[in-house]
């Protein structure tokens, strides 16, 4: 649990920095009530395994996934952003930092609380695929498919695939390389809510400079907690907003002045 005097350091090091890069999974989200994959109660422990997001898997028995994910694919859809999700954006909006976000996750709530600046390294559920003809659709108007689990095809007969990164397709070239130049560019690097076990997303943070500090907050030890500066196994939730509390109060009059 985080101290007083962690929450100072915490707000120092983030008010001292003007390039934030974050790596952000599934521990961003679920304080909205989406699981993530692999902690106790995650998607790989209780609703299915990996193979329903495999590739060759979903092309032979699309109906497999859409009976498995499609309910809780219509719960993200209407996910609100929490606490971590609004501190993040914060941090450029109140606080002027350049911060770019590489998310390994598909939900969209990163930009629903405000960011900018949001690169989805394994793609996102807003869009589907036609797998004949290649048409895009909004997956907000396949609401009631979803909710009953059934496959969704295009007119033409095609089916339509969600636009992530299923295992063992390749991740979006774009996302990943304005990933690694951000993590390269950053003068802070934040790794928050990923078990950091799915490459080569979890590689990005190996991508900043010599000297940048890595701050990773993750509710269970992570395989890069050795590497960081500074480790914290908290609920994102609830220890951003207090760090940027911090940094208004270090901004008040007459104290030294945050970076703007
Ligand atoms: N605050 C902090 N950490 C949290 C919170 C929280 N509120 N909730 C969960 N966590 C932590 C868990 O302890 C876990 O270590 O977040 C981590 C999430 O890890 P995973 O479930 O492995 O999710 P992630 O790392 O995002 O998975 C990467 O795997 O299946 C693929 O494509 C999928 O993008 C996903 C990738």
């Amino acid at each position: 649990m985080a101290t007083e005097h962690d929450i100072n350091k915490l707000a120092a090091l983030f008010a001292g920095a003007r390039r934030i890069t974050c790596l952000s999974g599934a521990g961003m989200s679920t304080e909205s009530g989406i699981p993530d994959y692999r902690s106790s109660k995650g998607l790989y422990n209780t609703l299915t395994s990996e193979q329903v997001f495999d590739i060759a898997r979903f092309r032979r028995k699309p109906e497999l996934f859409y009976s498995v994910i499609g309910p809780l694919y219509l719960s993200i859809l209407k996910a609100q952003p929490n606490a971590g999700h609004v501190a993040l954006a914060q941090l450029a909006d109140r606080f002027g930092k350049e911060l770019v976000i590489a998310t390994q996750n598909i939900d969209g709530l990163h930009q629903k609380a405000g960011s900018r600046v949001v690169h989805e390294v394994h793609g996102t559920m807003d869009t589907l695929s036609c797998q004949d003809c290649g048409s895009q659709a909004l997956a907000k108007s396949f609401l009631n498919e979803l909710g009953k689990g059934e496959v969704l095809r295009h007119r033409c007969g095609g089916v339509f695939k969600p636009d992530i990164t299923f295992f063992g397709e390749q991740l979006p070239a774009a996302a990943f390389s304005a990933s690694l130049d951000a993590m390269a560019d950053a003068d802070l690097v934040l790794v928050l809510g990923t078990s950091l076990q799915v490459y080569p997303a979890a590689s990005l943070p190996d991508a900043r400079r010599d000297g940048c500090p890595l701050l990773i907050v993750n509710r269970t030890p992570t395989a890069m907690d050795d590497k960081a500066d500074m480790v914290f196994h908290d609920s994102i939730g609830e220890l951003l907003p207090q760090v940027l509390a911090q940094m208004d109060h270090g901004a008040q009059p007459g104290s030294q002045r945050g970076q703007r």
